[in-house]
Formats: structure tokens, sequence, C-alpha cells
């Protein structure tokens, strides 16, 4: 028997799609036949993945349209999801995928962090997530079909985040948020996860690391790997789709056994500096 994961007639919101690990997830949510809406604050790279689909896919389901907005702002957002259901005709799944450090932000020790630390940090990781998802799950409540919920958060929640306590401490927000909207949302037919990757070497990180610290924390790895985003997206798939329709209020780490790892560095040793944009992983 075979099994094959099927989002034919499905219709996906993926934030944060231009680049990385957002970017990889409505790739594969296309290749599984779903028709995806495709954000990024920056213009051009949410249109660029968007003929990157349309190229790989050709016309009919695993189409995409570009969705550009900057989800940090309420009224954008709203504006992003009644786009995407009239565009779309519908939303049967979104995945929040937008977070990271601001860009020009780094891991610095917790006692330097003062309140523009705080809630910059908090915008870009909680706030984000809770707007897209409340617009996102009004949709849905509209329609009444159902749907799936998708957050990605961060390894970083499941042990001490030396140096990056304020991204894990929103990311952390995020995983119980899962649980309450789970419980609210649920006998709508809304399921509602989250999926914690381990450091995956995207462009924004790949930028920050040195190589030495790269080989500390593959050595360090029970699977003595890192992941990879196309990993990530295959989760994504998995997690959204009927497969997995047992599954509500779970947060999955991904993470090659790393949260296992006791001699994570305890410090930002390794990384490249000065970094230019988001830093965290
Ligand atoms: N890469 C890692 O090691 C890692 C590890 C754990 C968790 N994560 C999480 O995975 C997610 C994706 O990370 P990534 O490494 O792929 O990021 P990335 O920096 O490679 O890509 C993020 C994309 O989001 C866009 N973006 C940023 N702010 C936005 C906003 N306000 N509105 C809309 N779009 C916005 C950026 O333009 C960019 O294209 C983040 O939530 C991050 O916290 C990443």
């Amino acid at each position: 028997m075979t099994i094959t994961i099927d989002h034919t007639g499905r219709r996906a919101l993926v934030t944060g799609a231009g680049a990385g690990i957002g970017r990889e997830i409505a790739r594969w949510l296309a290749r599984a036949g779903a028709t995806v809406a495709v954000n990024d604050l920056v213009s051009e790279r949410a249109e660029a993945t968007t003929r990157e689909i349309n190229a790989e896919t050709g016309p009919g389901a695993g189409t995409a349209i570009a969705v550009p907005a900057d989800c940090r702002d309420d009224a954008a957002v709203d504006a992003m999801v009644a786009t995407t259901v009239e565009r779309l005709g519908g939303l049967d799944l979104a995945v929040n995928n937008v977070g990271m450090l601001p860009a020009g932000r780094r891991p610095q020790p917790f006692v330097a962090n003062r309140g523009e630390d705080w809630r910059d940090i908090v915008d870009q990781n909680l706030i984000v997530a809770a707007l897209c998802a409340r617009a996102e799950a009004e949709a849905m409540l509209r329609a009444g079909t159902g749907g799936s919920i998708l957050f990605v958060t961060s390894g970083e929640t499941t042990r001490p985040a030396p140096y990056n306590a304020v991204y894990a401490a929103a990311k952390a927000a995020v995983n119980h948020l899962v649980t309450t909207m789970a419980v609210e949302l649920g006998p709508e037919g809304i399921r509602v996860n989250a999926m914690a990757p381990g450091t995956t070497l995207t462009e924004t990180v790949a930028a920050a690391f040195t190589e030495e610290r790269v080989a500390a924390l593959v050595a360090s790895t029970p699977l003595r790997r890192m992941v990879d985003h196309d990993e990530l997206a295959r989760l994504a798939v998995f997690l959204t789709s009927d497969l997995a329709r047992c599954i509500t209020g779970q947060f999955i780490l991904a993470d090659a056994g790393a949260f296992l790892s006791r001699s994570r560095p305890a410090n930002d040793e390794g990384l490249v500096s000065p970094l230019s944009g988001s830093n965290a992983r």
C-alpha cells in the first residue's frame, strides 16, 4: 500500500514564504496539490516564490498567488486573509511561519534587553502569529468547513536559551496559544498545532553562523546533523493534512534530537559579528 498526502482542492496561506522555511513549505504544499497564497513582507520575495511554484506545477492544482503584507499590522493581515479567501475561494489551511529576530537585532544577554527589545521581538514572533491566526480562524469559522492552522515556533522553547531569552519566551507563548486555540476551535473542526524546528541553515542563519559553530552544533546533536528546510516542509504538509486529523493542540519538535543535548554553546560564541538581518535560531 502506498500512502500519499493529497492537498488537492485545499486553499492554503503561508506567511513569510519569500525565503527559508516558509518558501519551502509553500512549495511542498503546492506539490501536494494545494493552491497557495504566498505572503512576505518583501513583495518581490512573495512574487518570486509564486513564480517558482507556478513554473513548477503549471496551471490548475498546486498554483500560487502572491499576498505581500507586513504580518505585524492588523489591517494588512485582515486584508491579506480577505484577498486569499476571495482569490482562492476560501481558506482551508494556514501556516504562520513569520518569526526570527527583527532585522538589525542579535542575541544578547538577558540583562541587556530593555522594553524596546521585548516589544520588537515579541511583535515579530508572538503578535504576528496571533494576528494572522485570528484572521485565519475567523475566515474558517465563517465558512464553517473546519480547517488547520500550523505555527512555526522553535526548538529554543524546549530548553534554556542563553542570549535568546526574549525570542524563546515569545515562541514559547505561541506553543501555549496553540493549546487554547485548539480547545476553542476544535468543536468547529479547526485543528491548531505548532512545529518547532531545530537550527536550520536558511540563508539568514547561514550568514550568522561560523563554520565552527555549525560543526559544534552538529557534533552535539544526537543524529549528528542539522535539520533541512524540505524536511520541515514535508512535516508541515503532513501536520496540515488529513493523515494528522487526530492531532491538535500539540507542538512537534523537529530538531534531530538537539533538545537532548547538554552541550549547546551557552553564549553567542561562533556567531558572525556584526550581524545584519535576523539571526535567532
Ligand atoms: N532557521 C532556523 O534555524 C530556525 C530554527 C527554529 C525556528 N525557526 C523559525 O522558522 C521561521 C522561519 O525562519 P527562517 O529561518 O526560514 O527565516 P528567514 O529569515 O529565512 O525568512 C523569513 C521570511 O519572512 C519574511 N518576513 C519577515 N518579517 C515579516 C513580516 N513582518 N511579515 C511578513 N513577512 C515577514 C522575510 O522577508 C523572509 O522572507 C521563523 O518563525 C523562525 O523563528 C527558524
